[in-house]
């Protein structure tokens, strides 16, 4: 990576408005205070809730943490992403087989040589929370926001220590 062109992290989950935004937010939140050039956005891998501002509970808890999801609105995972990001992050397993099925498509429209993205999930990295999944909180309480909080910080971290390595070398 040269130092003017960012390394790209696209956060993925399934309605793009509660886990995702979180993802996107606090992860970019450690990159800065790490100094990495890395962009970080999010996307969903349904279209449920196109141009949505990210749910109120999620918007709500993340603000207590200093978080400020507002501005941020949903869109769907596209096929001209495997070419744009360099990482995909899953929050969990069902996402990370439709981003998969996602990526076969795009090879076959684009061809194997033009995909850049490799996929992995959210908690490749996280030793408290290896390779679990960042459960969903649309249909829970509050304590479900506050856990995609924890998961997030936690895991955003362990790849910013793995990014950190290999944006170096
Ligand atoms: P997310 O949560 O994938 O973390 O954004 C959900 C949001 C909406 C729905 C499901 C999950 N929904 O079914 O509308």
């Amino acid at each position: 990576m040269s130092s003017q062109t960012p390394y790209k992290v696209l956060c993925v989950c399934l309605g793009n408005i509660c886990r995702s935004p979180t993802a996107e937010v606090v992860f970019r939140h450690y990159c800065d205070a790490h100094q990495l050039n890395i962009e970080v956005d999010s996307a969903g891998t349904s279209n449920y809730h196109p141009n949505k501002a990210p749910d109120l509970r999620s918007q709500k808890h993340a603000r207590k943490r200093g978080y400020d999801l507002s501005a941020l609105r949903a869109r769907q995972l596209k096929i001209q992403d495997f070419v744009e990001f360099d990482l995909i992050l899953a929050m969990d397993y069902e996402n990370l087989d439709d981003i998969q099925v996602l990526m076969q498509q795009a090879q076959s429209v684009l061809g194997q040589r033009m995909l850049r993205a490799k996929i992995a999930l959210m908690s490749q990295h996280d030793q408290k929370f290896l390779q679990q999944a960042v459960p969903d909180p649309y249909y829970g309480g509050d304590d479900g926001f506050e856990r995609v909080l924890d998961q997030c910080e936690s895991s955003s971290l362990a790849w910013v220590q793995v990014l950190q390595q290999q944006l170096k070398g």
